[in-house]
């Protein structure tokens, strides 16, 4: 493809939340929460803002800068910046796509997870500051094969129809629209955990007090893991990304920019989570379910809860839209321009894959 006609970013705040959106989503708000739980809290924190800055902002910032040198896809762009009779830079680009399709295989249902709560939340079922049922509320939803299969299915039509838009007018206009609502919602939550009575102190203590001891070699490789996901790196994503780029966007900067936001808005994750994890009695290293039964709880806790709590899966849903369709872009742009596929058929060939690869 001539790359002056490949669709791109059109303007420097589009970028910025484009690739903020393609940072945040159940990373900041599933994963994060619960891999510190698992990890004994402050400790596996510590480690990752240093992972975050020594490592993955480097690399965030040479990832996309390679990506806009090339304009291309990931595989593409390894053919083009590759040393001469190199060859094996170029499994690079085909280990991107292969991640981005790995990934995409359980995130999509995490995400059906998350839609599924939109609706449990508005019918008041996971209205429960009781562990025992909000256990159980969580256990039956992913216990069920068939509902969480159709929920994941459900997260890749509505993802799928964006990204068949194309960049500028699908990726960037949902971006622009969504990031900025969840970050005031995650306020209202963090205010709330932290007025719990008996929350704050243990809460805050777990998130910021490290206890050197747990800091393992496993914790150190789980928070490194952690913050190349949470930037979305080593996937191909930010090679996509930033192919699109403008010529003008100044690149470590707006990665710099996207990075502290990013970290903003786990940390007011933490914020919302532990308190309230402490508050009533929830057991900090529940893992993947950790986030499913505290969030209800804070929300049951406070007036016009079913509301707030609606919302809350609803914009977490959203924000782990921005996250997927840089995820299905990478996988397109590599089946479109790579594989000569229409942008609609090269759409539609990546969510079937993922829905197989979503099944086991
Ligand atoms: N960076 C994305 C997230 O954290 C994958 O959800």
């Amino acid at each position: 493809m001539n790359p002056s006609s490949r669709d791109g970013f059109t303007s420097t705040f589009g970028v910025l939340l484009a690739t903020l959106g393609s940072a945040v989503g159940l990373g900041n708000i599933w994963k994060f929460p619960s891999l510190t739980g698992m990890n004994g809290g402050a400790g596996l924190l510590l480690v990752y803002l240093l992972a975050t800055l020594l490592v993955g902002l480097p690399v965030m910032i040479v990832e996309t800068m390679l990506g806009r040198a090339a304009r291309a896809n990931a595989i593409t762009t390894f053919d083009r910046v590759a040393p001469r009779g190199q060859w094996w830079w170029k499994i690079i680009g085909w280990m991107g796509f292969l991640a981005a399709l790995l990934i995409m295989a359980f995130y999509s249902g995490v995400a059906g997870w998350v839609y599924a709560y939109v609706f449990k939340a508005l019918s008041g079922e996971i209205s429960t500051t009781d562990p025992k049922a909000a256990g159980a509320a969580f256990g039956a939803l992913v216990s069920n094969p068939v509902s969480s299969l159709l929920w994941q299915w459900v997260v890749l039509g509505v993802t799928g129809s964006i990204i068949m838009l194309g960049v500028s007018k699908g990726i960037e206009a949902v971006a622009r629209r969504l990031v900025p609502l969840l970050f005031i919602l995650l306020l209202v939550l963090c205010v709330r955990s932290l007025t719990l009575p008996g929350g704050a102190g243990p809460g805050l203590t777990f998130l910021f007090s490290p206890d050197f001891a747990k800091i393992t070699p496993a914790v150190v490789l789980t928070a490194l893991g952690l913050a190349f996901f949470k930037l979305s790196i080593g996937m191909g994503t930010m090679l996509t990304y930033g192919s699109y780029f403008r010529e003008d966007q100044n690149i470590p900067a707006t990665a710099t920019r996207v990075m502290l936001a990013d970290l903003s808005v786990s940390l007011l994750a933490g914020i919302a989570i532990f308190p309230a994890v402490f508050a009533f009695g929830f057991e900090p290293a529940a893992g993947p379910s950790l986030v499913f039964m505290t969030i209800p709880a804070v929300f049951t806790s406070m007036p016009g809860g079913i509301v707030f709590m609606t919302l809350f899966f609803l914009l977490t849903a959203i924000a782990s839209v921005g996250a997927i369709l840089s995820l299905l872009e990478v996988v397109v742009a590599i089946l479109s321009e790579r594989f000569g596929l229409p942008r609609k058929a090269a759409a539609i060939s990546t969510i079937a894959m993922i829905a197989v690869l979503g099944v086991p």
